[in-house]
C-alpha cells in the first residue's frame, strides 16, 4: 500500500462545491478515503456527491456555511454518525473581497474574509480538536492558506492578512494540539485560476504578474494533489506546524 494512502479514514473538506475543494474531494477519495463534502450551494456538493458515488467513492455532501456555529457543530457531528469519526478536517473554505486596498475595504469586507478565512478555520478546528480529545484518539488538521501569506503585493487586503493569519494559527494550534494528538499543517497555494483568484489572473496584469514566478506558469490544480495526499495522510506523521508552499518559486521570487 502507498505510504499516501488514505484507505480506511474519513477526510472532511469545507467549501468543496468548487475550485480546490471540489478537486480535493476527488483526489482523497481515489487515495481510499470516505470523503465529507461540505459548502453553502448545496446543488454544487450533491453534484459532485453524485459524481464521486458513480465513480465507487464513499461520498457525503452536508450543507454547511463555516461562518455559523451550528453549522460547523452539524458539520463534524453528521459526519461522525454516518462515517464512525474524524481522522483529518481540511480548512479549505476560502473568501476574498475584490481587488481592494486597506483604504477601500470597510468593515463588512473584513468581517466576511476573516470570519470565513479565519474565525471558521479555527472554530472548526476547536470543536474538531475537543472532539478527538473525548475519544482519547489522534487527528490532524489541514488549512488551506495561502503564498499572500508570504508575499508583499497591493490589493489584495484583507485576504492576505487573514492567510497570514491563518499561518500563524497553524503554527500555535499544532504546539497546543499536540497534547491531544492532534497535527495541525498547512498548504499555501500559489496562484490558481479558481473564483478565489479569478479578479487577478484574468486582469490585464496577468501576463506580467506570471513572469515574476520563476516557473513561468500559474498552478494547476493536480500540482497540489501530492502534497494534499502528504499532509492527509500518515506519510506525515512527525510534521505539525509545517507550512507546504506549492507555488512553482512564487515566494523565492526577486520583487
Ligand atoms: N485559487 C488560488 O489561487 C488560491 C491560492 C491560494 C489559496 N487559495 C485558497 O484555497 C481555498 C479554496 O479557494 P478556491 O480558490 O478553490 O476558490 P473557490 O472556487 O471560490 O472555492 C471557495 C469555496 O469556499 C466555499 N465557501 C465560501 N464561504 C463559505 C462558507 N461561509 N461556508 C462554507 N463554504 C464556504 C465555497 O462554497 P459555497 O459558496 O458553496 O459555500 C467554495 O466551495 C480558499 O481558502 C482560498 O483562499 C486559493
Amino acid at each position: 500500500m502507498s505510504i499516501f494512502s488514505l484507505t480506511g479514514k474519513t477526510v472532511l473538506v469545507t467549501g468543496a462545491s468548487s475550485g480546490f475543494g471540489h478537486h480535493f474531494a476527488g483526489v482523497l477519495g481515489r487515495a481510499g478515503a470516505r470523503v465529507v463534502l461540505g459548502a453553502r450551494r448545496v446543488d454544487k456538493i450533491q453534484a459532485r456527491v453524485d459524481e464521486l458515488s458513480a465513480a465507487g467513492h464513499e461520498v457525503l455532501g452536508l450543507p454547511l456555511d463555516v461562518r455559523d456555529v451550528d453549522s460547523a457543530k452539524n458539520f463534524l457531528t453528521g459526519a461522525v454518525e454516518a462515517f464512525g469519526g474524524i481522522d483529518v478536517l481540511i480548512n479549505n473554505a476560502g473568501v476574498e473581497a475584490g481587488a481592494k486596498t486597506y483604504t477601500m475595504i470597510d468593515d463588512e469586507d473584513w468581517d466576511y474574509v476573516f470570519d470565513t478565512n479565519l474565525k471558521a478555520a479555527w472554530r472548526l478546528s476547536k470543536f474538531y480538536t475537543q472532539w478527538v480529545a473525548e475519544q482519547g484518539g489522534t487527528g490532524s488538521i489541514v488549512n488551506i492558506a495561502s503564498i499572500t501569506a508570504y508575499r508583499t503585493i497591493k490589493g489584495q487586503f484583507p485576504y492576505a492578512v487573514s492567510k497570514a493569519a491563518l499561518v500563524k494559527a497553524t503554527e500555535i494550534m499544532a504546539l497546543e494540539g499536540a497534547r491531544y494528538g492532534v497535527r495541525v499543517n498547512a498548504l499555501a497555494p500559489g496562484y490558481i485560476l479558481t473564483d478565489v483568484s479569478r479578479v487577478l489572473l484574468e486582469s490585464e496584469r496577468s501576463s506580467e504578474f506570471v513572469k515574476g514566478i520563476p516557473m513561468r506558469r500559474y498552478g494547476e490544480f493536480s500540482d497540489l494533489d501530492g502534497p494534499l495526499l502528504l499532509l492527509a495522510s500518515d506519510a506525515s506523521t512527525y510534521m505539525t506546524g509545517s507550512v507546504v508552499v506549492v507555488d512553482g518559486g512564487h515566494i523565492c521570487a526577486e520583487l
